[in-house]
């Protein structure tokens, strides 16, 4: 029931540290696996080159929110993503920074200071603003928590349209009403065959004129051209992106250099690796034991 972990060495190193603790055999790197048929599980962001190297292998466990650089798993094998508080507070942290800067205007004010010219547009209350979050797993609910705690409107669109205590839930087949009710619009959306290439002209054109995106999902999810279009016409104030297609955003892309547009280098968040590895050990204990896996993705939906 060994664990085999692919990836950087500092994460390696709280790792074994864990997993020495706890007991569990772990080895670390592809180069270290001696017996391939001993590996059951393996946890890592870009996967081996062949799973089927491993014989017995059970689970494989992404080592952040997504899985959407995973391949189909073989038949039999597991895929579980993992289930951090790290990610998901520092992930909401990001939307909160981000939605708060565009509906108080910075991406305005820091052309401006550029320029230095000091010149005030009306500011906004939180309480006067509807936020409109796709994607209600995890990152969505605490975000919507937390920006409810701050006074706006919220509410949320999901697939399955499961209510969610404290905000108003719009199902899937309700996107133009959910869209016609958001000012600031927040897309925590996992990469599907569905999500993909979903932020585009027909979407912006059911928001309010005016409104602005904040995107922490997946650059696949967002039509740059579509968006370039609503932010000319005016649909759209200004956007925030965490995330691009490609990554990294080429140097000489246009949306680097559009006032209008806020981009940072996918930073929103990080498993805490301490708390990976011991999401790990539970994985490896509930699939011993014929649990519930924590964290296991839906092999149909995708996420
Ligand atoms: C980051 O994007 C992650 O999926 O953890």
């Amino acid at each position: 029931m060994t664990l085999l972990l692919i990836g950087p060495s500092e994460r390696g190193r709280v790792w074994s540290q864990v997993f020495e603790e706890a007991g569990a055999p772990m080895v670390f790197g592809e180069d270290a696996v001696e017996d391939p048929t001993a590996i059951e599980h393996i946890a890592c962001w870009n996967p081996p080159e062949e799973l089927r190297c491993y014989p017995n292998l059970k689970t494989v466990i992404s080592t952040g929110a997504g899985v959407d650089q995973m391949p189909e798993m073989p038949e039999g094998v597991a895929l579980v993503r993992t289930l951090a508080p790290s990610v998901d507070e520092m992930v909401r942290d990001w939307v909160l920074m981000a939605s708060l800067m565009l509906y108080r205007d910075m991406p305005c004010y820091l052309a401006q200071a550029a320029e230095g010219d000091w010149r005030a547009h009306p500011p906004q209350r939180a309480s006067a603003g509807r936020v409109g979050i796709m994607g209600l797993g995890r990152i969505g609910r605490l975000t919507a928590a937390t920006m409810t705690d701050l006074g706006f409107e919220v509410a949320g669109w999901s697939r399955s349209g499961t209510p969610v205590p404290g905000i108003g839930v719009y199902r899937q087949d309700q996107l133009e009403p959910f869209l016609a009710r958001t000012d600031v619009l927040i897309c925590l959306l996992p990469l599907t065959d569905e999500t993909k290439g979903l932020l585009s002209t027909p979407v912006f054109g059911m928001l309010p004129p005016g409104a602005v995106l904040v995107h922490a999902g997946r650059g696949a999810q967002l039509d740059m051209e579509a968006m370039r279009a609503a932010l000319d016409e005016g649909t759209l104030k200004a956007a925030m992106l965490d995330v691009t297609e490609p990554e990294p955003l080429p140097k000489d892309h246009w949306a680097w250099q559009d006032p209008r547009v806020v981009i940072t280098p996918h930073i929103g968040g990080q498993t805490d690796s301490e708390e990976g590895a011991r999401h790990a050990l539970d994985v490896i204990r509930a699939s011993r034991e014929g649990g519930d896996l924590p964290g296991l993705v839906h092999r149909k939906k995708g996420y």
